[in-house]
């Protein structure tokens, strides 16, 4: 299973590629505007360094609504580097667009996907990518795991190939539950990142660990 940071915080991806466990990154407008980025240059500069960092997939999001113009802002934003994956919304327009852009080699991850026919659809567009929403989904009762395991079903019936990110993570057990049903990739926020990592058990059995070996040393 993959693993992408869900942030647009160079900080944060750096200290994440340093943990060894990095495959790429997904950004998105709110997570864009978080860190005070002005302007579309400035914005591109930024997923130029987020490229420089991580050397694997990085989402950037097109945010036009007509397919021509959608089109035109991939090209953009594939030219920056080629880690580039342009995100698209899951939007009539946003399927013509990822078409059109399959066809080119331009790769694209089809956004805000939150039923198992939308993830058919832009797989069937031509979707590198597709990113099913489940923390969302959890926040209106809807169980959001229980997309994934559509998608991840769906998929595998017709051997198709679009690779599938869990988004909008919220929680480690999301993680757990998404590599048990086979889903491709996680997008995971940084907090949780750090969240997978630490067990009590670890903390107390390092505890007693150094603390034994004082009584080694005191034996020398
Ligand atoms: C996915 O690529 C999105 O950036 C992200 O996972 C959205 O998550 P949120 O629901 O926490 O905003």
């Amino acid at each position: 299973m993959k693993f992408f940071i869900d942030t647009a915080n160079l900080d944060e991806i750096r200290a994440a590629h340093e943990l060894g466990v990095l495959d790429g990154v997904t950004t998105n407008p709110t997570l864009v505007a978080k860190e005070g980025i002005s302007g579309r240059e400035g914005f591109k500069k930024h997923i130029k360094a987020i490229c420089e960092l991580v050397k694997g997939p990085v989402s950037a999001e097109a945010v036009s609504t007509r397919a021509e113009d959608l089109i035109a802002e991939a090209e953009e934003l594939a030219a920056i580097d080629p880690h580039v994956v342009v995100k698209i919304p899951m939007t009539k327009e946003g399927l013509k667009a990822v078409k059109v852009l399959s066809e080119k080699g331009i790769k694209t991850n089809v956004t805000l996907v939150f039923s198992p026919l939308q993830a058919l659809l832009a797989a069937k567009a031509g979707a590198t990518y597709v990113s099913p929403f489940v923390g969302r989904l959890d926040d209106i009762a809807s169980p959001g795991m229980n997309l994934i395991r559509e998608v991840v079903d769906i998929y595998s019936n017709y051997l198709i190939e679009t690779e599938i990110i869990v988004a909008s993570i919220r929680n480690p057990l999301h993680v757990l539950e998404a590599a048990k049903m086979g889903a491709d990739i996680a997008t995971i926020p940084f907090k949780v990142i750090e969240q997978l990592l630490k067990h009590p058990l670890t903390d107390a059995g390092i505890e007693k660990f150094m603390c034994d070996w004082k009584k080694v040393e005191e034996c020398k």
